[in-house]
């Protein structure tokens, strides 16, 4: 019986410092952070947010099969971190330009073309022409298992 006692007694102290930890651990509303800011913007719309860059990053990263820093420059300071909105890497730039063609294709082109129901006309993206590689492959893939082929050409090299 005694025991018993003892035992709920440790549970209650256990369960009271964990809220108490959790309670401390909550930041009044004004001092939590602001979200993140934009700095150096070109392509993006203005009205964009930093969730909506950083989204469409993941994407364009996936398109090219690289990582943030093939674009993206490392920090001046501190080289283990990243220096997202400088242009120091010139492949943002072309980033950028590639940005622009797409768009531009998008609007001239692609949705002009008469289509039955225009809500699902097929959008150009990185991948339509990347396809997991920096450098888009100039020619159709060659399948070795058809008898006679030579084998596939090296996949391009990152940089
Ligand atoms: C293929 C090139 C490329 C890759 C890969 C890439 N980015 Fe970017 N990123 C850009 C370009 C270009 C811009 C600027 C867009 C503009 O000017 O509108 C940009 C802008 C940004 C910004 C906004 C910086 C600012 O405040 O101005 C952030 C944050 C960012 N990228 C994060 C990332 C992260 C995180 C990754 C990896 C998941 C990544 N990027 C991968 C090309 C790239
Ligand atoms: C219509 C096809 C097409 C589309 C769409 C396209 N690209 Fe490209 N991209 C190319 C070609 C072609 C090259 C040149 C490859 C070379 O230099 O051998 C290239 C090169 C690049 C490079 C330079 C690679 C390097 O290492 O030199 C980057 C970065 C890039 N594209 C990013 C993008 C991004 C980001 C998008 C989407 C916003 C995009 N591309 C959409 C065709 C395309």
């Amino acid at each position: 019986m005694f025991i018993k006692q003892r035992k709920k007694v440790m549970v209650i102290t256990v369960i009271t410092a964990v809220s108490a930890m959790m309670v401390l651990s909550f930041k009044p509303i004004d001092q939590q952070e602001e979200p993140k800011k934009l700095k150096n913007i070109k392509v993006f719309p203005s009205t964009a947010t930093f969730k909506e860059v950083d989204k469409a990053m993941d994407v364009i990263k996936v398109d090219l099969g690289v990582h943030c820093d093939y674009c993206h420059a490392h920090s001046k300071d501190n080289p283990r971190k990243m220096d997202m909105a400088s242009d120091e890497n010139p492949k943002k730039d072309i980033a950028r330009d590639m940005m622009r063609m797409t768009e531009e294709m998008n609007k001239k082109f692609i949705s002009q073309i008469p289509h039955a129901d225009t809500t699902k006309v097929q959008m150009i993206t990185c991948n339509t022409c990347h396809r997991g590689a920096p450098k888009p492959f100039g020619q159709p893939p060659i399948y070795p298992k058809w008898p006679g082929n030579p084998p596939p050409p090296p996949p391009p090299h990152a940089k």
